[in-house]
Formats: C-alpha cells, structure tokens, sequence
C-alpha cells in the first residue's frame, strides 16, 4: 500500500487530486501533520492543526461503481468501527449524512470528491479526525478531541486500521450492505428527534432512515424523504 506523509500542507484533497491526475493508483493514501487549508463539505473551513490525522484515499476501479450514499457510509463505518476499538470511556455517534460526533460536538468529518470526464474517473475520499489534537486549540470550535479518550498515541496504528477496514467494508460490499446499514443506523440517535431544515427555513422531525441511508421527515404533516446528503440538517 502507497502511503505518503508529509508534514505541512494546503489541503490532502489538493495533492490527491493532483496524483490521481498523474496516475498514481487505486488505494494511495497522503497523510499530513497539519493542512494550511483544510476543507469541509458545503466549503467550509476545516480546521486541522498538528495532532489530527487528516488523510484522502484515491478511489479507483470497482469501487466506483458504489453509488456515493453507499460510499459515505461505508466509509463512516470503518472510522467508527476502528475509533470505537480504541476508546475508552466514551461512545461515539453518528450525525446524518456522515458526522461522526460526540455529545454534539463533531469529532470526525468525511469529505467525497468525485471527478467525472465522460464516466467518473476516481475519486477522492478525505477523512478528518480530531484524533490527539490539544483540547485547547478547538474549544471554540464545536468540536471535540479525542485525545484523553484513546488508548493508543500512534496515530499511524490507527490510519493503518482504518484503511485495513474500509478495504474489507469496500469489498464485502454489497453483500455486507445490512450489517453495515444496522451499525450505521444504531448509531444515529436522532430518530424521533426535532431538525431543522436549512435551506427551508423549516422545522421538522426525523422519523425514519431509509435503507440506502436517506432521512424521511416530517414538516407539516408531511412526509418527506431526502436521499443520503441531500439536505442540510441542523440538529
Ligand atoms: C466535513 O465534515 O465537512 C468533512 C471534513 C473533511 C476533512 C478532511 S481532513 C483530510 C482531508 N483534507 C481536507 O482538506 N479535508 C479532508
């Protein structure tokens, strides 16, 4: 497996893009200490001083063949089955589509790029986790550390886990499909909860997720479902 460190840069997203133009193959992994300007879903910042483990994978071949619903959450789920083997004292979450978090505050973030010429030519999957970052440096940010809570301080033991567990997710895939969506599911502890929809201005409840990961709400008496990513929640 092609893993490549590097200490300071602009973004993971930016060099994986740029290898993956040049051919470098399925599965190569860049990692950094610290990004200058990492990034988020909907353009937001991400902030990712030295202690996180921020890393994109480029996808290639048969994986693309995964819709990106079923990748966000496959994705998800390694993180959190590997974060969980190395917590103590405290249980992780998800937030839909695929925030993993803790009492509210987000611990981890999954970012999807896809690049299409004609067919969709890779793929870039970028994971952030607030992994040994110092408590301090994000108290004012709602974002936790998990820091105090590991019990390991080799980032790299734990990349290294994640990658081994999206390759085994990735190709069990789709016959491990329930298993995953269940783990996915039981650990989304919004259902019967009040959202709010951001786009409309609207409150809703959250009543249900549908097999491939939607959301189905309820506003005004109506049901209605998103497909995985297709709205922006507040919860
Ligand atoms: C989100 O929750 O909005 C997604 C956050 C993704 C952050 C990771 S850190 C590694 C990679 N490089 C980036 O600039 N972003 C992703």
């Amino acid at each position: 497996r092609l893993i490549i460190y590097l200490d300071k840069l602009t973004s993971t997203m930016d060099i994986a893009h740029i290898l993956a133009e040049k051919g470098y193959p399925h599965g190569t992994v860049i990692v950094a200490e610290e990004q200058t300007q990492g990034r988020g879903r909907f353009e937001r910042k991400w902030y990712s001083p030295k202690g996180g483990l921020w890393f994109s994978i480029i996808l290639r071949s048969k994986d693309l063949l995964i819709q990106s619903s079923f990748l966000g959450i496959i994705i998800g789920v390694s993180v959190l089955e590997v974060l969980e083997k190395f917590l103590k004292d405290i249980e992780l979450n998800f937030k839909w589509p695929n925030d993993i978090e803790y009492n509210g505050k987000k611990v981890a973030g999954i970012l999807i790029e896809s690049i299409y010429e004609k067919e969709l030519k890779y793929i870039i999957v970028g994971v952030g986790i607030n992994l040994l970052v110092d408590p301090n440096d994000i108290k004012d940010l709602k974002a936790f550390s998990l820091r105090d809570y590991i019990t390991t301080y080799d980032k790299n033991i734990v990349l290294i886990e994640v990658l081994e567990k999206l390759e085994t997710n990735l190709n069990g895939f789709p016959h491990n499909w329930k298993e995953i969506f269940n783990f996915y599911k039981n650990k989304f502890p919004y259902i019967g909860k009040g959202v709010f929809i951001r786009n409309k201005n609207q409150k809703a409840k959250v009543i249900d997720m549908t097999e491939d990961g939607g959301i189905v709400l309820l506003t005004d008496n109506k049901v209605q479902k998103y497909e995985w990513g297709g709205v922006s929640l507040e919860f």
